[in-house]
């Protein structure tokens, strides 16, 4: 039995969340957007402005001395957080998004062909989406998108019949933001590689959950956000394996990511510094490497047992609600519940949780082509992180009675 952490003491960590809202109690539960940071991460980020804010990779003097030498090693505790063989196989971009276009931008180049083909899924977050669509659209080629379960659950008998028509890349969710689906990333990236083909993961609603071994799953991309793990927004990482960063021409041009420049011609820096143009985020940097040391602290078996706890029982309080709809029900899923209730609108069950201190979000979750595929407009989507309490999941179900009453 896994230990499960003390969620009490967790939460004095996290001041945003002893707040109220319109006079009642704050419960969020809209981590899948964006967790709460802990005062460790706050504090971080204080502490980098006030003695230690200078730019990084330049200067000779103190400050610059010191804060190059806390953003490489936030780098080597990134690459070991993933257990990347290298620290610089670790990228730090501006979050999920920036990843995953640099990627789907200098593979493109790299690959120069015309009829390019993407292999993505049904569920995959428009940022795991237009930037393939866009290459692919503007190249004559094809976006091929493996179906899904009745349960949200990938389809792999779809998945592996495409990968048969040879795709130049797969692109992955690792766990669906809508559904909660943790895809078998290691199992696909192996009947990938076993044609030749690379595959990268979309880690975004994985990296607070659940632990990530990259040399296990063995993908060619790993990329992350900060603000979705406690860590603060702005920051993300690209894991990518030597081999590919070698060989991908750079995304942005500018300083550091050069070695020798003249009015007639650029070398480019060797790995990370080739894809790191301008001046990064350092402070976001270092408080995500904070972030990450709080989850390692917490523990992913204990924050796995405790989130597995939150879904399932709000699962069951939840399905005594009249005419609830629940999307996403594979086994194992992440910490995500996202349902509709018949005749009422998202948006309206959504506003009026809001009014009862719950937050909560709407719509179509950055998945247009999910909720098309499922033909809803919309859901309502609770995601919960390691500091939501049972008590929480049972004021979640009481609100949405009462707030379903009120619309019918
Ligand atoms: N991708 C984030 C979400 O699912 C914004 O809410």
């Amino acid at each position: 039995m896994s230990t499960l952490p003390d969620v009490d003491a967790l939460r004095q960590s996290f001041p945003a969340l002893a707040q109220t809202v319109y006079g009642k109690p704050l419960i969020y539960l809209d981590n899948g957007a964006t967790t709460q940071k802990p005062l460790s991460v706050i504090n971080r980020l204080k502490q980098y402005y006030k003695a230690e804010n200078a730019n990084i990779h330049r200067g000779v003097h103190y400050l610059s001395q010191l804060s190059t030498d806390a953003f490489e090693k936030a780098r080597a505790s990134v690459a070991a957080h993933i257990n990347a063989r290298q620290k610089h196989e670790i990228i730090f971009t501006r979050g999920t998004t920036e990843a995953i276009n640099l990627i789907a931008h200098s593979f493109a180049q790299h690959l120069n062909k015309n009829a390019p083909k993407v292999l993505i899924t049904a569920m995959e977050h428009h940022s795991n989406l237009v930037p393939w669509q866009q290459w692919v659209l503007q190249n004559g080629g094809r976006l091929m998108v493996a179906g899904l379960k009745p349960d949200g659950s990938l389809n792999m008998e779809h998945f592996e019949a495409l990968l048969e028509e040879q795709p130049d890349i797969v692109a992955i969710t690792h766990v669906s933001n809508v559904l909660g689906t943790v895809n078998p990333v290691k199992a696909i990236t192996s009947i990938a590689h076993a044609r030749g083909i690379p595959v990268l993961v979309d880690g975004a609603q994985a990296i607070a959950h659940m632990p990530v071994d990259i040399q296990d799953i063995d993908c060619d991309f790993y990329v992350f956000s900060g603000h979705k793990a406690y860590g603060p927004m702005g920051v993300g990482v690209l894991y990518g394996k030597e081999v590919w960063l070698d060989r991908l021409p750079p995304y942005q041009f500018g300083g550091e990511m050069v070695d020798r420049v003249s009015f007639d011609t650029t070398t480019f820096n060797e790995l990370p510094f080739k894809f790191e143009a301008g001046t990064p985020n350092v402070g976001a940097v270092l408080a995500l490497e904070t972030a990450l040391s709080f989850i390692r602290k917490t523990g992913y078996e204990a924050i796995a047992a405790h989130e597995h706890n939150l879904t399932s029982y709000g699962h069951q309080l939840l399905s005594r609600v009249e005419d609830i709809e629940f999307y996403g029900t594979a086994p194992g899923k992440e910490a995500v519940i996202s349902f509709n209730i018949k005749g009422i609108h998202p948006y309206d069950l959504g506003t009026l949780l809001d009014k009862m201190g719950i937050a909560v979000r709407t719509g179509h979750h950055c998945a247009q082509p999910l909720m098309d595929h499922l033909g809803i407009p919309g859901t309502v989507r609770a995601s919960m992180a390691v500091y939501n309490t049972l008590n929480e999941m049972e004021r979640l179900a009481e609100a949405v009675n009462k707030a379903a009453m009120m619309l019918r």
